[in-house]
C-alpha cells in the first residue's frame, strides 16, 4: 500500500486513523506490525483485507489494486488470495476441527469435490500437528490447538496474503510462541506473505522486518540485532 490516507466521519468531525502508510511485503516475507492499543493497527488490516476502503491512496495485493474492486470483487479477492487468523480464534463451536478447516477450502473452491476437501483439511490439521483431533469439536481442544486449528482453516486454500491480528493474545506466552513459529513455517513453505500484528516484542523479533505504528503513522523499526 502507499499515501494510504483512512479517515473517518464522526459525529461529523474527520477522525484521521491512518496518515500517510506505505507498506510492502514480498512472498514469503513476515512482517509484524507493533504499537499502542488504538494507533490504528486493525484498522490496517481492515484495509488489507479489503473489509473497509481507504479513504485515499492505493492497496495492492497480489497485484490487484483494491480501491478499485466492486464489493463483489472484493469477497472473490478475500476468497482466493487471503488468508486471516483472529485473537479469539472464530471456530464455528458445533463443527469437528475437520470441518472448520474444510469448510473453509470448500468457500474458497466450492468446485473441489468434497473428498478432496476433506483430504486436504485432514492434511492441512497434520501440519500444524493436530492429526489425532481431527474430530474434537473446539470445546475439546484447548486455546493452543484451536489457534492451530485456527491456522490451518487459514492456510488451506494457498493464500498469497495471510493477516493475522494478536493471533496469541489469548495464549500464555511460550504457547503463542509455538504457533508463531508454526505460522511463520508454513507461510514460508508455502510463500505466503504474513502481515502479523502482536503485543509481544519477542514475536515480533523474529519476523524478516518490524514497523511500528503510531497515532495511525506506521515506520520501520527493524532492528539489525547486530549492533
Ligand atoms: N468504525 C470506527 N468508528 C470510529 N472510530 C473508529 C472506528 N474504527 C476504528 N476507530 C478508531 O480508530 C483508532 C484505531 O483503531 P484500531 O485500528 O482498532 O487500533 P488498534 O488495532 O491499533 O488498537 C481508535 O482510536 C479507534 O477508536
Ligand atoms: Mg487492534
Amino acid at each position: 500500500m502507499t499515501g494510504v490516507n483512512y479517515t473517518l466521519d464522526v459525529a461529523g468531525r474527520p477522525l484521521h486513523i491512518l496518515r500517510n502508510v506505505g507498506l510492502s511485503v514480498q512472498p514469503a516475507e513476515v512482517v509484524a506490525i507493533v504499537g499502542p492499543s488504538g494507533s490504528g493497527k486493525t484498522s490496517l488490516l481492515m484495509l488489507l483485507a479489503g473489509l473497509e476502503r481507504a479513504s485515499s491512496g492505493r492497496v495492492l495485493v497480489d497485484g490487484q489494486d483494491l480501491t478499485t474492486l466492486s464489493d463483489d470483487e472484493l469477497t472473490l479477492f478475500r476468497r482466493r488470495t487471503l488468508g486471516i487468523v483472529f485473537q479469539s480464534f472464530h471456530l464455528i463451536p458445533s463443527l469437528t476441527a475437520l470441518d472448520n478447516v474444510g469448510l473453509a477450502l470448500e468457500i474458497a473452491q466450492p468446485e473441489l469435490p468434497l473428498a478432496s476437501t476433506r483430504a486436504a483439511a485432514t492434511e492441512a490439521l497434520a501440519a500444524v500437528g493436530l492429526a489425532d483431533r481431527l474430530h474434537h469439536r473446539p470445546a475439546a481442544l484447548s486455546g493452543g490447538e484451536q489457534q492451530r486449528v485456527g491456522l490451518a482453516r487459514a492456510m488451506i486454500a494457498k493464500p498469497r496474503l495471510l493477516l493475522a491480528d494478536e493471533p496469541t493474545g489469548n495464549l500464555d506466552q511460550k504457547t503463542g510462541a509455538r504457533v508463531i513459529e508454526l505460522m511463520f513455517d508454513l507461510a514460508r513453505r508455502q510463500h505466503t506473505a504474513v502481515v502479523l500484528i502482536t503485543h509481544d516484542p519477542g514475536l515480533a523479533a523474529r519476523a524478516d522486518r518490524v514497523f511500528t505504528m503510531t497515532l495511525g503513522e506506521l515506520t520501520e523499526t527493524t532492528s539489525t540485532g547486530r549492533g
